[in-house]
């Protein structure tokens, strides 16, 4: 029978069967059950006895073995527990050691870090203070080697002063050793040469005395005046700083332009460093139009020749100042555009006066017929003497000596006589040589005075003009005796 057969076979049975089958069944479940009560609760109970004995047996050993394993358990569970707390404390321990260590690492990196701070600290102080102190080696170098060259130099400057010092020592003792004669102490050095009178056109006559009022000033100005409206040029030196001759010479308007402070005036020569001759040049004030001049003086003449004097006293190698109107006057500039240079000194030995001995060739010397004037002239004579023989005015000699104030020699009065012979003989003495006295006296005349307020010259006077022309001409033949012989008024 195939699948399908015993499919229909069994669809018929249970359609018309149903009810055989489902007794059939109910049967068949009943005697399972029975047999299944039958074994498990009837026929093993006689087996079981024995059986649960040894279950028993069992279970007793099995429960000695559970509690033995439970109290090792616990045991176990106590040793575990404690194992345990000694982990924690051990884990505490390794923790706290742990951070304990990681402080103490963190601080030590801190160390590390502070100290390698500190290192390149002292790292950077170090190539500071390197620097620093190169740059003071350097600079210790540098004022050492300044040292050096300042104690060279402080030596050299000590030695030149030492020097300086020694030659101003030996200077103040020569001054010392004049004993107050200081315009005889003998030219310096480099001081201007006396040009002979043969090589110059002009020349230079210094009116002079020591005694005051016996018409030095009168008599300059007036000869200037003469010699010009006899067709020469002349030069008139004011060397007094109470200015007479300019005041003579000059109307006062033109006096008031000198005292403006840029006048012109001598003073500017002894102001002068050099090139004296363009300084007086330029200093000059025409007088008339044939071409005189004069150089005026003022006040401030007194302080520029003493400034003048002092710087030649104190400086040894300062120029020799008694020399700058011999350089300025026997310069070609003023010998060439003169052709006569008349000095009026003051009656004292001043730098000015003494600049006219040592720059003129002749020396005029007027006089009173009094005895106090004539005494005055030996006296004069014999400084003039001093000065030549110390070489200080070696060229210069004496023209002669001239009476003012007396008519003619012929005119003179016993006592005026008198004086005039005993001066020839005392100035022959003082002047260790013959001294001419002119013959021709200046008399006394009010023009003088007049002339003086007028502001003109009384030698142009109608009446004096012939005695001042004689007067020339005596000068004039002196002159030329005086280059025959170069000697009748020089020292012998
Ligand atoms: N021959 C003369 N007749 C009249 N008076 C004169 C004569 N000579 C000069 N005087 C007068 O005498 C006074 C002095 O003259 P002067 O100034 O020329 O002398 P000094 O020697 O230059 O004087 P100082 O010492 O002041 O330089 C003046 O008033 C002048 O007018
Ligand atoms: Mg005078």
């Amino acid at each position: 029978m195939n699948p399908l057969e015993l499919f229909h076979f069994l669809t018929n049975l249970l359609r018309n069967e149903a009810e055989v089958i489902a007794s059939f069944f109910v049967g068949v479940a009943i005697t399972l059950v029975g047999a299944y009560t039958l074994r498990r609760w009837v026929l093993p109970q006689r087996d079981s006895d024995t059986e649960l004995a040894k279950k028993d047996v069992e279970i007793h050993r099995k429960d000695a073995e559970i509690a033995r394993k439970d109290a090792e358990n616990a045991a176990l569970a106590r040793k575990l527990e404690a194992e345990e707390r000694q982990a924690a404390e051990l884990a505490n321990s390794i923790e706290t050691t742990r951070k304990k260590h990681l402080r103490e690492k963190k601080q030590l990196r801190e160390d590390i870090e502070q100290l390698n701070k500190q290192v390149q600290e002292s790292g950077q102080n170090h190539t500071e203070m390197s620097s620093g102190a190169e740059a003071l080696r350097a600079e210790l170098e540098a004022a050492r080697k300044a040292l050096d060259l300042y104690k060279r130099k402080a030596t050299t400057v000590v030695v030149s002063y030492k020097k300086q010092l020694a030659v101003q020592t030996d200077h103040v003792k020569a001054i010392e050793a004049l004993e107050g004669r200081i315009w005889e102490a003998p030219p310096r050095a480099g001081a201007t040469p006396f040009q002979p009178l043969e090589d110059r056109q002009a020349p230079i006559i210094a009116v002079t005395n020591l005694k005051g009022g016996v018409g030095m000033t009168s008599l300059t100005a007036n000869l200037a005046a003469v010699f010009g409206q006899q067709g020469k040029k002349v030069l008139v030196v004011d060397l007094d700083h109470q200015a007479s001759l300019t005041n003579l010479c000059l109307p006062l308007e033109r006096i008031k332009d000198l005292a403006r402070g840029d006048g012109k005036l001598l003073s500017n020569v002894f102001k002068a460093r050099g090139d004296f001759a363009r300084v007086a040049w330029n200093n000059l004030t025409h007088l008339d139009d044939a071409g005189s001049c004069l150089l005026a003086a003022s006040e401030e003449l007194a302080d520029v020749e003493e400034h003048a004097k002092a710087q030649w006293l104190i400086q040894p190698d300062a120029f020799d100042m008694r020399y700058l109107l011999r350089s300025a006057l026997h310069d070609p500039l003023i010998q060439n555009r003169f052709d006569m240079v008349l000095l009026d000194c003051p009656p004292r030995w001043t730098p000015a006066s003494i600049n006219a001995l040592a720059a003129c060739d002749f020396v005029l010397i007027p006089v009173l017929l009094d005895r106090t004037s004539a005494e005055a002239v030996p006296r004069l004579l014999a400084w003039l003497h001093s000065l030549k023989a110390k070489q200080v005015c070696a060229e210069m000699s004496i023209l002669g000596v001239v009476g003012n104030r007396a008519w003619r020699k012929d005119k003179l009065s016993t006592r005026e006589r008198g004086v005039w012979k005993t001066l020839r003989d005392n100035c022959a003495d003082a002047w260790q040589g013959p001294v001419h006295l002119f013959e021709r006296f200046v008399p006394t005349n009010a023009r003088f005075a007049d002339a003086a307020d007028e502001r003109t010259f009384a030698a142009l006077d109608v009446t004096l003009y012939p005695i001042f022309e004689e007067l020339i001409a005596e000068i004039e033949q002196r002159r030329a005796q005086h280059d025959e012989s170069r000697g009748v008024a020089t020292v012998s």
